[in-house]
């Protein structure tokens, strides 16, 4: 086949990401060519999510955009994939004719292939096989490459929890758990290729092992990839409070590379929401889990994500929300309004919350995290911390860009040698998004661990 320009967009969470990042390496192996803007394609590769309604109307506006183009160039070829493509396939075409592949969350190893076939023949493809190939998903893996100092690693896809609230089980498919040989040597190829720090990805990765069955628990994984010299940092999302384990806790106080930051979605402080919302989790668990994580490492930076105005959310409800997030006070917060997604439980419930009702709520909600952000990140002035640099400052002006431990981002005057080490800041100024900071006039920076020659680019 010629040879594509393509360019590729993604909506959705890390996930969503990073599988597009393999994608696009993928892409490339296969010949292709990647590039900064939608109308220098030939073919554009939408990877989108369908998490709320607004995330799918988002997607529908920017196709429309993309159908513009197409107009002009008949030969430009449109991929829809990820999970918007997974739950509607065919009927895709339907809403947005001029899309030209459908591919699932299980048919990205596929997609040079298809793009091949949908450009031979002239003929539309909807491929959403509901089930992953274990196989097929470490030959996608395999093209995985470092593009920056951090990187994200899946170790397990799907969810078997089915929230009330939540589409991801049915356009992700059943929890599978990557062999933990396949992860390590991941990991040990991107340490190779200059990466310091790795994010695992899984949405409940507490169970990873369980399914299939390994010899290796998702603690014990974090204590394998520990042992990679050179990796500096190991970070995870999403750990759900029902399953947190014991051990899991005792690896922040156990474990050097596990940086100090969980993030640990909430959604309610009322357990009587919680249980609607299937959560299987009460405030008092979730209140010993943040208690006993802090006695395991202090400084630990604790996130989370909330919904307001889940169908039946009462205003008592909500200011028990509120009290819960007053006495934790947690370090960042990711909070939506309730969106009834077709095919859950919660979209069949009664008593829906009003939207004026829900905006209101999640105002109130945001002003309190905001203070509480700001007064976790107050509290780290004057203090040092390492910090990995990541590369530039998007402020410019010759200084660099990295995260502490507790993965909040700091801007300081600095050298870009540094990227790929660890560096003792001072911290000076905090805001709610990133801190400042400043380095003494000789500095302590950590050893290169990067090998010589292999240059770093980020995005
Ligand atoms: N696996 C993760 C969550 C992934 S989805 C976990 O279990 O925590 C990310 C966040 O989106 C969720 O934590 C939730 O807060 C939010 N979310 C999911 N479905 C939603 C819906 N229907 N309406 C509003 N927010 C939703
Ligand atoms: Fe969705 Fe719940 Fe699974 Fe998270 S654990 S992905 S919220 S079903
Ligand atoms: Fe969205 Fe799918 Fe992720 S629905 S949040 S892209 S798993």
């Amino acid at each position: 086949m010629d040879s594509l320009r393509f360019y590729v967009q993604t909506f959705g969470c890390q996930m969503n990401d990073h599988d597009s990042g393999v994608l696009a390496r993928l892409l490339e192996e296969a010949g292709h060519l990647e590039v900064a803007r939608p109308d220098e394609a030939d073919l554009i590769v939408v990877n989108t999510c369908a998490i709320r309604e607004k995330a799918e109307q988002k997607l529908f506006s920017q196709l429309g955009r993309y159908r513009l183009l197409k107009d002009r160039r008949p030969d430009l070829t449109i991929a829809v994939g990820g999970c918007v493509a997974q739950d509607a396939g065919r009927r895709l075409f339907r809403r947005a004719p001029y899309v030209d592949l459908v591919f699932g969350t299980h048919a990205l190893q596929d997609v040079p292939d298809l793009v091949a076939r949908v450009r031979r023949t002239g003929r539309r493809i909807a491929a959403t096989p509901e089930e992953q190939d274990p196989e097929r998903l470490e030959a996608f893996y395999a093209h995985h490459r470092a593009r920056a100092v951090t990187a994200y690693v899946t170790v397990m896809q799907g969810c078997d929890n089915y929230c009330a609230y939540c589409i991801v089980p049915y356009v992700r498919g059943r929890e599978l758990s990557r062999p933990a040989d396949e992860v390590v040597a991941e990991v040990e190829r991107l340490v190779a290729q200059g990466v310091a720090e790795v994010s695992l990805l899984g949405q409940n990765v507490n169970s990873y092992g369980l399914k299939p069955r390994g010899e290796t628990d998702f603690p014990a994984l974090v204590r394998r990839l520990a042992r990679i010299p050179g990796l500096l940092r190991i970070r995870f999302t999403t750990s759900h409070p029902k399953d947190l384990s014991d051990d899991l806790i005792r690896c922040f106080g156990e474990v050097p590379a596990l940086m100090p930051h969980i993030h640990l979605p909430l959604q309610s402080g009322s357990d009587r929401v919680l249980e609607a919302m299937r959560r299987r989790y009460t405030v008092g668990r979730y209140l010993s889990l943040v208690e006993r994580l802090r006695q395991a490492r202090p400084e630990i930076a604790i996130t989370s994500d909330m919904i307001v105005g889940f169908p039946g959310e009462t205003e008592e409800d909500f200011r028990a929300t509120l009290e819960v997030m007053e006495r934790v006070r947690f370090d960042g917060l990711f909070s939506f309004k309730f969106s009834p997604r077709p095919g859950t439980l919660a979209a069949r419930l009664p008593e829906p919350v009003p939207e004026p009702v829900k905006e209101e709520r999640l105002a109130r909600l945001q002003a309190l995290q905001q203070a509480h952000t700001l007064e976790r990140n107050q509290a780290l002035v004057g203090v040092v911390r390492p910090v990995l640099v990541e590369g530039p400052s998007k402020a410019g002006g010759g200084q660099v860009s990295g995260r502490t431990p507790e993965n909040k981002i700091v801007n300081f005057p600095g050298d870009p040698a540094w990227v790929g080490r660890e560096v003792d800041v001072r911290i000076t100024a905090a805001a709610v998004n990133s801190l400042r900071g400043e380095v003494p006039a000789a500095p302590s920076v950590g050893p290169d661990h990067r090998p010589g020659g292999v240059a770093c680019t980020f995005r």
